[in-house]
């Protein structure tokens, strides 16, 4: 091979087990709370037993008197903070937005001393009258000016009403979600340890040491770190996140959120000692975001045939009321299928709760949940097979911004499962029985849109050592698998066996990338190591000389934006359901993606049947339950919320189709974080109506609503 041949390509594409495997499994991979520190305290928290008004006195002496009781932090004596983001900024007022709000912690010298001084602490307030039920006819209800991901909130082509009042066939029909709460197995954690020096005398010299350093579990130290100065009113550079290992994030650890702040404050009164505090499971239905519940209104008008003509999407959904969080639900309504007129709508209630955040997928889960559901229930009165009535409505350009698609291969995914999955055996309604279980199957549509944060710079350094090619990133790997496929992307860019790239991922000293959100860090830091990789070989040629060093910045692909970027798939779902208790077993589960080039087969499988898991869960389990006269999850632990663990489905498969994307991003890879979440519950919930000929139209699908 000359040295101006194309790269040999080796490392992508090929199966490689996990680089950080052997940590983990032996226990010496360093989550946030155990990172070794010298001589920490422990913090607890103290959280609002009201949801609006304010704190009108804290007591806090018999605590204070306590053996081993280090601080008390109030809103009276926490220190200041720049208004930043309505979020992170706590304890600068005697104000309560939502129950459970932080009101103060204690931090002590052992965590049953920090807990029990806690309860010691007496805090009174004046409370007013509080609102955290959901009404779909709220007279707060208002237009958000954006949902997430700056997307539009509404959307308007042709006429709905006249296509809908002249269709042959109309479905009008009511779909619900419920509020979800993230429970990743690592609850967020966290130690912050404040120099000093940095924060006594007037004048201060520090060299290169950050004032701050805090060990964290987080889906982006750059994003993290950035956030966190603002508020402290420090520069970034003051500040530090480390965070190599996360034990999983949904989402919720994407953005900062109270907790980080309550422990940096804490921190900050015993300065020079690290602060350690990991949120019990109660707490984690508190302060780290939630997916907030939805009532989607859809209507569907179609000819005799099958075409569709009108297609109508209205969501109305919660938010907090201290910031503004707006699902985009109808998002996805927006690409799947042609018709002329359509509209997409959102609405948002305000209550007084907590702030919601992004949680898997978010938008296109609960959104697709309805979407794919009217879509079989359209099927069932065309009397038409559901998948040759998404066929036929497959549009040739994305059927709203007119663009057209990067790739689109749904059709072949619908196709490809109905083979390996069997769908010409599957029953009739209610046709097919083993005893008391009754048999269906299921099919619904997947799409997960380029979330690309173009706009975010990343970058990547490459540095020469020690014979080995050492590629540094502020990425995060949340048991995703970026600590291998980043190496194999940099091997090939190199032009080098994998074994000679070292990764170094999980610090914001690392060059800057964006946070592992919207599926997004594959192609997105992909593309700056395989820049900075390219780049450095082109300057230090086969032979560079001991630390040589090379940094690189992604770009998306030329023309990306005359495109309209999404991944596709379709799920398959077999499920039993008893006629004698209502329950629902998921017997198999199929998805085929189309999301284009697969990087490592063994993580991405890993993805895909995670997603899938995690859709099987929102389908038949999680649900958050809020209790309007206080406003709280009333099921805050893992016994009341469930979640679908490995005996839930005994067959789960993943496959996907060859497709390169020249579009997506460097790779030709699309994101495949969250696909094969969206859609799932549907296929699930379509299931259970071919094999009961029972509609369920709200998640979760519990017996109750069958019997
Ligand atoms: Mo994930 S919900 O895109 O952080």
């Amino acid at each position: 091979m000359t040295p101006n041949s194309q790269p040999r390509q080796h490392s992508v594409g090929q199966d490689r087990v996990r680089v950080d495997g052997p940590l983990k499994v032996t226990g010496t991979a360093p989550y946030a709370y155990e990172q070794r520190v010298e001589n920490p305290a422990y913090l607890f928290a103290l959280t609002s037993d009201i949801a609006k008004g304010e704190v009108s006195r804290i007591d806090a002496s018999a605590a204070l008197a306590l053996p081993g009781v280090l601080a008390v932090l109030t809103h009276e004596n926490a220190p200041r903070l720049v208004p930043a983001v309505k979020e992170l900024y706590i304890l600068q007022s005697p104000k309560v937005w939502y129950r459970n709000q932080y009101v103060g912690a204690v931090v002590a010298e052992t965590p049953e001393i920090a807990r029990y001084a806690a309860s010691l602490v007496r805090v009174d307030y004046r409370e007013e009258a509080h609102d955290a039920e959901f009404r779909v006819e709220h007279p707060e209800k208002y237009r958000p000016a954006f949902v997430n991901g700056f997307m539009r909130t509404d959307t308007k082509k042709g006429d709905v009403e006249a296509a809908l009042s002249g269709a042959e066939v109309v479905l009008d029909e009511v779909y619900t979600t419920p509020q979800e709460n993230h429970n990743p197995m690592e609850a967020h954690s966290m130690i912050a340890l404040w120099d000093r020096e940095a924060l006594g005398g007037a004048f201060s010299l520090l060299g290169e040491r950050p004032h701050l350093t805090v060990y964290d579990s987080t889906q982006g130290a750059s994003v993290t770190r950035a956030l966190l100065a603002s508020v402290l009113g420090k520069l970034p550079g003051q500040v530090e996140i480390i965070s190599p290992y996360v034990g999983g994030a949904f989402g919720s650890k994407g953005y900062p959120h109270a907790p980080l702040l309550l422990v940096t404050l804490a921190a900050q009164l015993v300065a020079g000692r690290p602060v350690k505090y990991m949120l019990t499971r109660q707490e984690m239905f508190a302060h780290v975001g939630y997916r907030p519940e939805t009532h989607q209104h859809i209507r569907l008008g179609a000819g005799r045939d099958g075409t569709l003509r009108a297609i109508a999407h209205e969501v109305t959904e919660t938010t907090g009321k201290l910031r503004e969080y707006a699902e985009q639900t109808a998002s996805a309504t927006r690409v799947m299928y042609a018709a002329e007129n359509r509209l997409t709508s959102h609405r948002l209630v305000p209550l007084d709760i907590g702030v919601g955040t992004f949680m898997r997928a978010p938008g296109e889960f609960p959104g697709m949940f309805g979407l794919e559901t009217a879509m079989d229930e359209l099927a069932e009165k065309l009397g038409m097979d559901p998948i040759e009535l998404r066929v036929l409505n497959e549009p040739d350009q994305d059927p709203e911004d007119d663009k057209p698609f990067s790739t689109r291969n749904l059709v072949a995914c619908l196709r490809e499962g109905a083979n390996i999955f069997g769908w010409e055996n599957r029953p009739a309604v209610a046709e097919r029985q083993e005893g008391e279980w009754q048999i269906g199957y299921g099919v619904a549509a997947a799409t997960y849109p380029n979330q690309s944060q173009a706009a975010t710079p990343t970058w990547a350094r490459v540095r020469y050592e020690g014979g080995l090619y050492v590629v540094g990133i502020a990425a995060s790997d949340l048991g995703t698998g970026a600590w291998t496929i980043l190496g194999q992307i940099a091997a090939d860019a190199l032009d080098v066996d994998v074994e000679q790239v070292r990764m170094d991922i999980g610090s914001s000293d690392l060059p800057f990338a964006t946070l592992a959100g919207g599926s997004t860090g594959t192609f997105t830091w992909g593309g700056a190591v395989s820049v900075a990789c390219i780049q450095f070989r082109d300057k230090y040629g086969k032979h560079p000389p001991e630390g040589a060093e090379m940094r690189g910045r992604h770009q998306m692909p030329k023309d990306a934006n005359k495109f309209s970027r999404h991944a596709f798939g379709a799920h398959f779902a077999e499920v039993a359901v008893s006629r004698v208790t209502g329950e629902i077993r998921v017997r198999r589960l199929l998805g085929v993606y189309a999301a284009g080039r697969i990087i490592n087969p063994r993580t991405a499988n890993s993805q895909l049947i995670g997603g899938m898991t995690m859709g099987l869960s929102g389908a038949l389990h999680e649900e958050s339950v809020v209790d309007p006269r206080f406003g709280h999850v009333v099921n805050h632990s893992l016994a009341d919320y469930h979640i679908a663990a490995h005996a839930d489905v005994p067959d789960i498969q993943a496959r996907w189709l060859e497709e390169f994307d020249p579009y997506y991003g460097p790779q030709g890879a699309k994101g495949i974080g969250e696909i094969g979440v969206v859609g799932l519950p549907a296929a699930i919930g379509n299931a259970i109506y071919n094999a009961t000929g029972k509609r369920l139209r709200g998640l979760p699908f519990t017996p109750d609503k069958l019997l």
